[in-house]
């Protein structure tokens, strides 16, 4: 095999990782099973997938703190929401972020960003298709969540928790894998949070550069006061 064949096959192998990870349905044994065994490959097939969510994300979350947020950039909290093994924790501290918190579903991924040493606490085993019940309203100024809303993983009422957790005036940042943009209600689950004052919908930019198989949209929300409160079914 030439070396130009084993790399051929290195990228099919990258793909089908990334294809497979799309067909787990939001069940946490498998997303949990499959991300062990993804971790230690993880950053060198998204790589060379030419994956630039991690960038653009924290590019936004940069040019969000300078325009709106009175804070000095290393003294503001931020969220990585299920930050995996830390791509975004890496940009966001290229930037010059220095408050940042992470967690994943995974505990592997989980470890994984700890080891990079940007983030200030990483926690794993924590489930964004649910309530998390670990993090107070209103903590973070900044919450991202990149590569999260694609198929098979979070289901578009997760960005209802991730507004109570972030203050009012704050940003969520979050991308949308464009196949999922189209198969799920995310749309509709932004109207019906803007609807009830939850938050607004400050950025979109649409159809933007993420992976080599396709693009995303890439959402900036700014949170309300309302996002805090707590819902009827927490009453
Ligand atoms: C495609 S990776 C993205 C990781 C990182 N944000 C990035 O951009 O490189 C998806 C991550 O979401 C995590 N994940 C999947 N489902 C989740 C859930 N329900 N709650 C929290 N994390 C989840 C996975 O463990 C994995 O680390």
């Amino acid at each position: 095999m030439t070396t130009r064949d084993q790399l051929t096959a290195l990228e099919q192998a990258a793909r089908k990782r990334i294809k497979d990870s799309h067909a787990l349905d939001g069940d946490v044994g498998r997303l949990v099973h499959f991300y062990r065994g993804w971790v230690s490959s993880y950053n060198l097939d998204v790589g060379r997938e030419g994956y630039c969510g991690p960038t653009v994300v924290a590019e936004l979350a940069s040019a969000m703190q300078t325009a709106y947020l009175a804070n000095d950039r290393a003294a503001i909290p931020i969220l990585d929401a299920a930050c995996g093994t830390g791509l975004v924790g890496g940009q966001l501290k290229r930037l010059g972020f220095r408050l940042i918190d992470g967690f994943d579903l995974s505990e592997e991924m989980a470890e994984m960003a700890r080891k990079t040493g940007v983030y200030r606490h990483v926690q794993g085993d924590v489930n964004l298709n649910g309530p998390l019940s670990g993090y107070s309203s209103a903590t973070y100024d900044i919450t991202v969540c990149c590569g999260v809303f694609t198929l098979g993983h979070v289901r578009p009422d997760a960005l209802r928790e991730l507004a109570r957790i972030t203050r009012p005036n704050g940003f969520i940042i979050a991308s949308t894998r464009k196949s999922y943009a189209d198969a799920t209600s995310f749309e509709d689950e932004v109207q019906r949070l803007q609807d009830a004052g939850v938050l607004v919908t400050a950025q979109c930019l649409n159809d933007g550069k993420y992976i080599a198989e396709e693009g995303a949209h890439y959402w900036v929300f700014q949170v309300t006061g309302k996002a805090n409160a707590p819902t009827e079914e927490q009453l």
